[in-house]
């Protein structure tokens, strides 16, 4: 494990990549129409010159500067991690360049860069930079979680009625259980929304905003820092590392703790 030092160094780092990586977002999304030409990786599943030029940006303020491993949606696995393609490093960064790819292709604000560290397999670092709105996500295992630096906690049920969940969906699922989820929320008068990013998804339950996020299928980028968010604003994750999580994803529940019982026998995520 890292020294209180080494976490306290790299939380300022985290902090100031995100800004700047945000800024080159903004920059490049305002720029020539070219940062924005569009590569498919999949279908509906995108990705811009934008998204590129801040994942190599982060790539060397953080895990190069630092000398760890890291995890990025657009270039893998690298650092120390990067030769044998194996998750062996003791300190790994796992960021998401650009988390809502979709709407900043678009043109809607809900897009952020999502960057998480994992000290020796636990997510101790999360900073969630929503550049549109300029609000700043911050937490640090045992510290709280704060947003441009007002403490933050989970709605505690202030809704419990008709609570405000957000469920994520992506073509790595069928979407056959996403819309049966649909029809069980609205038989149960739960609200829902779906706002195209997992990371800003995860900050707003821990900023109390909504009362939980749901997705069949996520992948590490996208939640690696909410995952610390949400736990240091008080709220339930579930395991999302368990298995190969890290390396091939897993569902998510994120929630506040009161929803939990409910919203595990709903989903049939623990
Ligand atoms: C996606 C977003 C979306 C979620 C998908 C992700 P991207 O990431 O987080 O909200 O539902 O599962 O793949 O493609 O915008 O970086
Ligand atoms: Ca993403």
């Amino acid at each position: 494990m890292i020294d209180e030092d080494g976490l306290d160094a790299r939380l300022d780092a985290a902090i100031a990549a995100a800004r700047e990586a945000g800024a080159l977002a903004a920059a490049m999304r305002a720029g020539p129409e070219a940062a924005l030409a569009v590569t498919e990786k999949g279908v509906l599943d995108l990705c811009t010159e934008a998204d590129r030029a801040v994942e190599r940006l982060l790539r060397t303020k953080l895990a190069d500067h630092f000398g760890d491993a890291v995890l990025g949606e657009e270039y893998g696995l690298g650092g120390t991690a990067g030769a044998s393609g194996q998750l062996t490093g003791e300190r790994l960064w796992v960021v998401d360049p650009i988390d809502g790819t979709f709407n900043f292709v678009h043109g809607l604000p809900q897009w952020a860069v999502s960057i998480g560290f994992l000290d020796a397999g636990v997510p101790t670092l999360g900073v969630v930079y929503h550049v549109t709105a300029d609000e700043l996500f911050v937490a640090r295992r045992g510290a709280g979680a704060t947003v441009n630096g007002a403490p933050i906690q989970v709605s505690g049920m202030r809704h419990a009625d008709r609570p405000l969940i957000e469920l994520g969906w992506s073509r790595r699922r069928s979407i056959t259980p996403y819309l049966e989820l649909i029809a069980k929320l609205i038989g149960e008068d739960c609200e829902f929304r779906r706002l195209g990013s997992a990371a800003l998804g995860l900050a707003q339950v821990a900023a109390g905003r909504t009362d939980a996020y749901v997705e069949f299928h996520i992948n590490a980028w996208d939640i690696a820092a909410g995952l610390v968010l949400v736990r240091e604003a008080g709220g339930w994750t579930s395991d999302f590392l368990a298995g190969d999580g890290l390396t091939r994803g897993n569902p998510i529940l994120a929630c506040t703790p009161g929803l939990q019982a409910r919203l595990s026998a709903l989903t049939g995520i623990a």
